[in-house]
């Protein structure tokens, strides 16, 4: 799985100045029990029987059906409240710990199974939201509120409560708060999204890991082609072909290994601990 061309890119990595940066998407936390978006069992397959997930994921529902479209989070949320992290995440925080200086992550994970690891938070860049947080629809505000205990807890319910539905209200405005998370309508900013910073991580990185994502939205790409484009060595970690494999294989600069994160992740930690004693 290490190759010894790998295992050469790796320790060039160490010895370098810029970032080690992770780009990660659902297929991390797949070993963690929480559905990948466009794998055979994942949440954007199944559509509901009068809107898919791409036309309920969106602002211009939330403002049709607020509490519908909460309802709908925060059952579709229920089994991340319940998940754990896995190797994966686990040994993505022992690269941080590592090289803490020079460590960046941009997830796409709304899960918020990297803060439970224990990581050092400053450094993960949560692109796509986080849904341990909630905010004023009407921005009246721009806090980010942790999520009540009580909605995490409710289990998988057809509908609110009206103790729910209080919950949900702005209690500046008492408008509602919507899910701190992207909707397919809208696009990325600094404020929430890191768009800037992300990017600029991206042009200052001597090793790119892409981890478990089928490279389908718009701001990974631009870090993937980022980081191509500036000689950075790219690792594919993913069991699956995706939209990044193409150009991996056929960039000098990239590289495929076809593993479970869960599995891969660990050795290439050991591998990197190991050949930064030997370099240092
Ligand atoms: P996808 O569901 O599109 O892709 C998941 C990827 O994970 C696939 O390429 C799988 O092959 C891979 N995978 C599955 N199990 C794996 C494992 N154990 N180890 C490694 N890889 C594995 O999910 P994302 O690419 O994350 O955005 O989707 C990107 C965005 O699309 C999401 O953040 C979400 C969605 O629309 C928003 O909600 C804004």
């Amino acid at each position: 799985m290490i190759t010894p061309e790998i295992k050469e890119r790796l320790a060039k990595a160490i010895k370098g100045e810029k970032h080690i940066s992770f780009l990660v998407g659902a297929g991390l936390s797949a070993e963690s029990g929480i559905p990948t978006f466009r794998d055979k069992d994942g949440y954007w397959m199944p559509g509901s029987p009068n809107y898919t997930p791409q036309q309920m994921a969106t602002w211009r529902m939330f403002c049709q059906q607020p509490l519908v479209i909460w309802n709908w989070y925060l059952n579709r949320f229920h089994i991340c409240y319940q998940a754990k992290p896995n190797a994966g995440h686990f040994a993505i925080k022992d690269l941080q710990d590592l090289f803490p200086e020079r460590f960046a992550l941009i997830t796409q994970n709304v899960d918020g199974l990297h803060f439970q690891t224990g990581m050092n938070s400053k450094q993960i860049y949560s692109i796509h939201g986080d849904l341990r947080f909630m905010r004023c629809a009407a921005a009246c505000h721009k806090d980010l509120i942790p999520l009540p205990n009580q909605l995490k807890n409710r289990g998988l319910q057809e509908k609110l409560t009206k103790e729910e539905i209080m919950l949900l209200q702005c209690s500046d405005c008492s408008g509602f708060y919507r899910p701190h998370v992207l909707w397919f309508d809208e696009i990325y900013n600094e404020e929430y999204y890191k768009i800037h910073t992300v990017k600029y991580t991206a042009i200052n990185t001597d090793l790119l890991f892409i981890i478990g994502t089928s490279g389908a939205t718009n701001l990974p790409n631009q870090v993937f082609q980022l980081a191509l484009r500036n000689n950075t060595t790219v690792i594919d970690i993913n069991p699956n072909s995706s939209l990044f494999t193409a150009e991996i294989l056929y960039s000098p600069n990239g590289y495929w290994i076809k593993e479970k994160s869960g599995e891969a992740l660990p050795l290439i930690v050991e591998e990197m601990r190991k050949l930064k004693t030997e370099i240092v």
